[in-house]
């Protein structure tokens, strides 16, 4: 068991070989934080690396001490893990040791989306009691350590055990401490069309937050972030990932104290967050992911990838290769019928597309946006006879159907809303702010969960449909549960999510084969909490090359290829005008879930017998591109180039890319020293696109680490420079 208790020293060991969690219980029985990151010595105490002696800050204001659940107002003034209001309006807690008990295997999340177990063996669980008699609260710490993996889960459930009503303020899912400094705080932020950029920054004394108040986790910041030394690099050094399951309103928030030490934060956002526990209520907060390593940000984001493929995503799609597919969306926009689909379904089927996704546009009487979001019923004027027919007629071309849907959204011109205008989030006597002309309906409220639950399963239910792509574009404003009681909107925001996981978890639970794509205007609420219901996300709108090897780049540090969704769109790009060659377009895609976003009717002869090859390349390579360990190489940011690769798990395959952002003249010989090969195992490396495999050539995996890759700067038939946008890859296969 990875669980130790030794009774003198009070001390409980979370260890594995490959990372550890040292807690103790300190002289006043609260809960200290000894140690978290390199693995230590099971067998040993640690207690000395907590104050020799703690008796509370009662004459020690401001003493450094790691503590598992801070708390506020007695003496220590960093960010607290845990405010909680009492009847006399107080918020100090005395959080005291009360048992603990380990067990194996991880228990679930009450209505939360979490990380899982498929046999007990696989993790071991301490759930440590702490109480505090006056305030009537009691608070159980849930830790969990995984086998063989550098990560361990956390969470907090709250129950007031006392007669008087407690207000939950502040109620984190991780707090961290670490007892010394300097670290780099490593975040992935951005907006709409550029999503989770990295920014790196070192840590100076005060705070340094992130978050989200949108009721979403939005375009801005992903949740999660990263703890890094000065020094550590993609290939070394020391470094903690967090990041938050969960798919609302978040805060990840560093804070350096006035002694150097680092007290790290997450969980939902305490502003305008106020939960009522009345007594014999329980809370529990989402759970916090942490990963460790001394082997740099590479192996950090390798941790979260393996963990979230295998044990965040659920379901039949969680191990399946995900097809290849095309979307309507800017093909055709709004502009289509039966005939016109049709005709762009052959089209897609001559290319070897495996999936056929009808975007928006088919209910209601949708032919733009301000109109008909939450009547789910075909528009017959498009699809006469239904979505059955074109469901059936692409099938017959041998590809399988998808759909897109909008279930949180309803427009005010729309039935829905005629009937049901108390649906629709916002305050009596308020205007309500209209956002792409949609308003938000009110999942806190059980009845609107019920009604879209039937709403949707009938759309799902009346035709062969195999994918979904749920889309949420919009996020809250004028926050007000009009079924909650005046004193208690500070629920709202959670409220909402806890409807929206309980829709996500009837619908996926109703069609375990569909595959289900989560997406809001892009990166919207692309985050772990949404990863458990749909293996895989619509990573930006954006579909350009260029800005997407930034954003897939930032996205690869926490998320797993297959879940990136990555689309060949048309150019010049709908997004930014950039004009960027096929090959390109297919090359930076290809490094995620693959498919297309464009209209395969307008092609012409060429660039159909071009994509025939795409498709075929990636088919060839798909298990490799969506499974395999990818490893950033150069970033996009900033450089004129950008390179990453993928290895398969035995190491013998591997797929290299580089890309030239922009080309200029008498560049140094160039060599891309890769990683993760096997030194021992020499490799054929033949470039794609072309030359053909003939031409290719015999590389020690030793050589291309030590020494590189010699890349090729021009097209080797003509010699003519590869100019700007240019992508070239490279398969090495063991010889
Ligand atoms: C936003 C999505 O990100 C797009 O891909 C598309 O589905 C539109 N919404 C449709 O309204």
């Amino acid at each position: 068991m990875p669980i130790t208790w030794h009774e003198p020293t009070r001390q409980l060991h979370l260890h594995n070989g490959r990372l550890s969690l040292v807690l103790a219980v300190l002289e006043n029985d609260w809960l200290g934080q000894l140690h978290v990151g390199a693995p230590l010595d099971p067998q040993a105490t640690y207690r000395h690396l907590g104050p020799a002696e703690f008796l509370g800050f009662t004459n020690r204001v401001d003493e450094p001490v790691g503590l598992a659940v801070p708390t506020a107002g007695s003496g220590d003034f960093r960010i607290p893990a845990l405010v909680v209001e009492q009847p006399d309006g107080s918020a100090v807690l005395d959080m005291a040791y009360a048992g603990h008990r380990i067990v194996t295997g991880k228990p679930d999340l009450e209505g939360l989306p979490s990380t899982y177990v498929e046999d007990p063996s696989e993790a071991a669980t301490v759930e440590i009691d702490l109480a505090d008699p006056v305030a009537g609260l009691e608070v159980t710490l849930v830790v969990t350590i995984f086998e063989d993996r550098p990560v361990i889960a956390r969470s907090m459930r709250l129950r007031n055990a006392g007669t008087g009503r407690l207000i939950v303020r502040t109620a984190m899912s991780a707090s961290v401490d670490l007892p010394d400094g300097p670290w780099d705080l490593l975040g992935f932020s951005g907006a709409w069309g550029r999503e989770r950029h990295p920014h790196r920054a070192a840590l100076l004394p005060g705070r340094r937050a992130v978050g989200s108040l949108r009721g979403a986790t939005g375009h801005e910041h992903d949740p999660s972030l990263f703890l890094l030394r000065p020094e550590t690099d993609e290939t070394r050094g020391e470094g903690f990932a967090l990041s938050l399951v969960y798919s609302g309103n978040f805060l990840a928030e560093a804070d350096v104290g006035s002694r150097s030490t680092t007290r790290i934060r997450m969980g939902i956002h305490p502003d305008g967050f106020a939960w009522t526990l009345e007594p014999g209520a329980t809370f529990t907060t989402p759970e916090a992911v942490l990963a460790w390593s001394g082997d740099g940000i590479g192996a950090l984001s390798a941790a979260l990838h393996a963990f979230y493929r295998e044990r965040l995503a659920r379901g039949v799609w969680r191990d399946r290769l995900r097809p290849i597919l095309l979307n309507s969306w800017e093909g055709v926009y709004f502009d289509f019928d039966h005939a016109r689909l049709l005709d762009m379904a052959r089209a897609s089927a001559d290319l070897g597309v495996e999936l056929f996704v009808l975007d928006d546009g088919w209910f209601g009487e949708r032919d733009h946006d301000r109109t008909s979001l939450g009547d789910w019923v075909v528009d017959r004027r498009k699809l006469p006879d239904g979505l059955a027919p074109l469901a059936a007629d692409v099938e017959a071309l041998g590809m399988s159907f998808g759909l897109w849907i909008e279930p949180e959204m309803v427009s005010v011109q729309s039935r829905l809303f005629a009937e049901h205008p108390e649906w629709a989030i916002g305050i009596p006597g308020r205007e309500r702010t209209e956002s792409r002309h949609q308003l938000v309906m009110d999942l806190s409220r059980p009845e609107v969960v019920d009604h879209l639950e039937v709403a949707i399963g009938d759309v799902l239910s009346s035709a062969a449909i195999s994918y979904v792509k749920w889309d949420m574009n919009r996020n809250i404003t004028e926050p007000f549960g009009a079924s909650l009681p005046a004193d208690r909107h500070g629920e709202f925001f959670h409220r909402y999510m806890l409807g929206t996981y309980e829709l996500w978890r009837r619908l996926t639970t109703r069609f375990p084969d569909v595959l289900f794509e989560s997406c809001a205007s892009g990166g919207g609420r692309f985050d772990p909490g949404m990863l458990a219901f749909a293996p895989q996300a619509w990573t930006s709108d954006d579909t350009d090359a260029i800005e997407r090897l930034s954003i897939q780049w930032g996205a690869s540090h926490v998320y797993p290829l297959s879940s990136i969704g990555a689309h060949v769109s048309a150019v010049p790009n709908h997004q930014v005008g950039r004009v960027t060659p096929l090959a390109t377009r297919a090359a930076v895609a290809f490094f995620g879930v693959f498919g297309y976003e464009l209209d395969p009717r307008t092609l012409g002869d060429t660039e159909r017998a071009e994509i025939r090859g795409h498709i075929a390349f990636y088919r060839e390579h798909r298990e490799i591109f969506q499974r395999g360990r990818f490893i950033r190489l150069r970033s996009p940011l900033g450089g004129d180039d950008a390179a990453w690769m993928v290895v398969a798990e035995d190491r013998m395959t591997a797929i290299v890319a580089h890309y030239r952002i922009l080309r200029r003249p008498v560049a140094p010989p160039d060599r891309l020293r890769l990683r993760d090969l096997d030194p021992g195992t020499v490799y054929r490396v033949s470039a794609w696109p072309g030359p053909t495999p003939a031409a290719s050539v015999r590389r020690g995996g030793d050589l291309l680490m030590a020494v590189g890759l010699g890349l090729v700067p021009e097209d080797p038939a003509t010699g003519v420079p590869d100019g700007d946008f240019a992508a070239r890859l490279y398969v090495l296969s063991a010889d």
